[in-house]
C-alpha cells in the first residue's frame, strides 16, 4: 500500500500553447486580436490613488459587475454569477449540478475540458456522436425520441456548447428549447463562450425555464481573457444554488482590479458590438478565401474556422504553418485528427495565414 493510492489522480486538460515568441501569429486559442475597450484605462484610475483599498478583501460578490451585467441583459442581479473565466463558472456549475451521481450527456466532439470536469469530480458520463456534417443531433437529448442517447439510463444532466467547439457549428434556438422543453427535471447547461459572433442567444429562454443555465465569457468577444472573467445567467433558483456551492468552496474569487475593469468593460456596449462585428466580417472574408484554396469547413458561427483540406494532412499544415510563425490549433483526435482550428484573427493576419495556406500547397501540387 502506497500513500499514493488515496490520491485523487486526474488527467488534466490540455490548454492551447502559450508561445513565448511575440513575432508568432497566435490563432490557437481563440483570443481577440483587438485590445478590450479603452475605458478600462479610465476605471483603473480609481484605484490609483487608492491602494490601500488592496489591503481589504474585495466584494465578495463582485456586487458592480453582477449589476452591471443584469443591466445589459435585462435581468434581475439575482439571476448572474461571476467567476474567473466561464472554467471556473463551469467547473462550479459541474459541481453544484451534475454531482447527483446519475449520468450526463454531452456531444463527444466538444469543448475538452467537459470530461476533465466529469472525472474530476467523478461524474459519469456518455458522449453522444455528433452527426457527420458535426452538427448536435436534438433528438439524441430528448427522452421520447427513438435516438435518445440516455435510454434505460438515469440522466441527470446535459451540457454542451452553443455555437459548439472546436467545430464552430450552431444549433438553432428552436432546437434548444425542444431540448429545454424535453427535460424539465434535470439541469441543463448551454456554454455560450462564442454566442455573441452571430448565433442567437438561449438567453431569451429564461423566463420559461428554471433549470437552464447559460455560461458566457469575457476572454473572446469582450477581448479580456487575460482578465478571467466569466458568468452564468439562470433562475434565481439556479444562481443561488450555484452561491452555496461557490461560498462553500472559495468566497473571494473575484478580486478588486478585475472587478473594475470587467464592470468597465460591459459598460461599453457600443466598443463590444464594433469587435465582434470586426471578426465575423473578417470570419466570412477568410471563409471565402479558404474555399478558394479548396478547403472544406462546418459553417462556423464563432471567433474561429475549422478547416480541412482534401489533399494534404491537417498534422502536416499545422507544422508547415507552424514553421512560418503561424500558431493554430491541431487535435490528433479520433474524427476531428483532418482538421486544422484557426482563430479568426486581425484582416491583415488572415491575409498572411492564407498567403502561407496558398504556398504550403502549392509545394505539395495540391492547389
Ligand atoms: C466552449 C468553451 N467554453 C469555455 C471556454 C473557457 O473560456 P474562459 O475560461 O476563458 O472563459 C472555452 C475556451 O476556449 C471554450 O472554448
Amino acid at each position: 500500500m502506497s500513500w499514493e493510492e488515496n490520491v485523487r489522480t486526474v488527467t488534466p486538460y490540455t490548454a492551447g500553447e502559450q508561445p513565448k515568441d511575440p513575432g508568432i501569429i497566435k490563432l490557437n486559442t481563440n483570443e481577440c486580436p483587438y485590445p478590450p475597450t479603452p475605458k478600462i484605462q479610465e476605471a483603473l484610475k480609481e484605484l490609483e490613488d487608492t491602494t490601500d483599498r488592496l489591503r481589504l478583501y474585495p466584494d465578495m460578490n463582485a456586487t458592480r459587475l453582477v449589476n452591471a451585467l443584469a443591466d445589459i441583459y435585462g435581468v434581475d442581479p439575482a439571476q448572474i454569477y461571476v467567476g474567473v473565466g466561464s472554467d471556473d463558472v463551469l467547473s462550479m456549475s459541474f459541481l453544484t449540478f451534475f454531482t447527483s451521481g446519475k449520468r450526463i450527456l454531452f456531444p463527444d466532439i466538444t469543448y475538452s475540458f467537459y470530461d476533465v470536469w466529469a472525472e474530476l469530480y467523478r461524474i459519469p458520463y456518455t458522449m453522444v456522436p455528433l452527426r457527420d456534417d458535426f452538427s448536435i443531433d436534438p433528438e439524441n437529448y430528448i427522452p421520447d425520441s427513438a435516438s435518445y442517447a440516455g435510454k434505460n439510463e438515469n440522466i441527470g444532466g446535459l451540457i454542451f456548447p452553443n455555437p459548439n467547439a472546436p467545430t464552430g457549428v450552431a444549433l438553432p434556438l428552436a432546437d434548444i428549447e425542444r431540448i429545454v422543453k424535453a427535460n424539465p427535471d434535470i439541469p441543463v447547461i448551454v456554454d455560450e463562450a462564442y454566442v455573441d459572433f452571430g448565433s442567437e442567444s438561449a438567453r431569451t429562454l429564461l423566463p420559461k425555464y428554471e433549470n437552464l443555465l447559460i455560461i458566457q465569457t469575457f476572454s473572446k468577444s469582450r477581448a479580456l481573457a487575460g482578465l478571467r472573467i466569466g458568468f452564468a445567467i439562470g433562475s434565481k433558483k439556479m444562481i443561488s444554488y450555484l452561491n452555496d456551492v461557490k461560498f462553500s468552496f472559495n468566497s473571494y474569487t473575484m478580486n478588486l482590479p478585475a472587478i473594475v475593469m470587467a464592470e468597465a468593460a460591459v459598460k461599453d456596449d457600443a466598443y463590444f458590438h464594433s469587435l465582434t462585428d470586426r471578426i465575423i466580417e473578417t470570419r466570412e472574408a477568410f471563409k471565402k478565401d479558404l474555399s478558394a484554396l479548396g478547403f472544406t469547413y462546418p459553417d462556423s458561427m464563432t471567433n474561429f474556422v475549422f478547416a480541412s483540406h482534401p489533399k494534404v494532412h491537417a498534422k502536416e499544415l499545422f507544422a508547415e504553418l507552424r514553421a512560418k510563425g503561424i500558431l493554430v490549433r491541431y487535435f490528433d483526435k479520433p474524427r476531428i485528427n483532418e482538421y486544422l482550428r484557426i482563430t479568426v484573427g486581425t484582416r491583415e493576419q488572415m491575409q498572411k495565414v492564407v498567403s502561407a495556406l496558398r504556398e504550403i500547397l502549392t509545394e505539395h501540387h495540391a492547389l
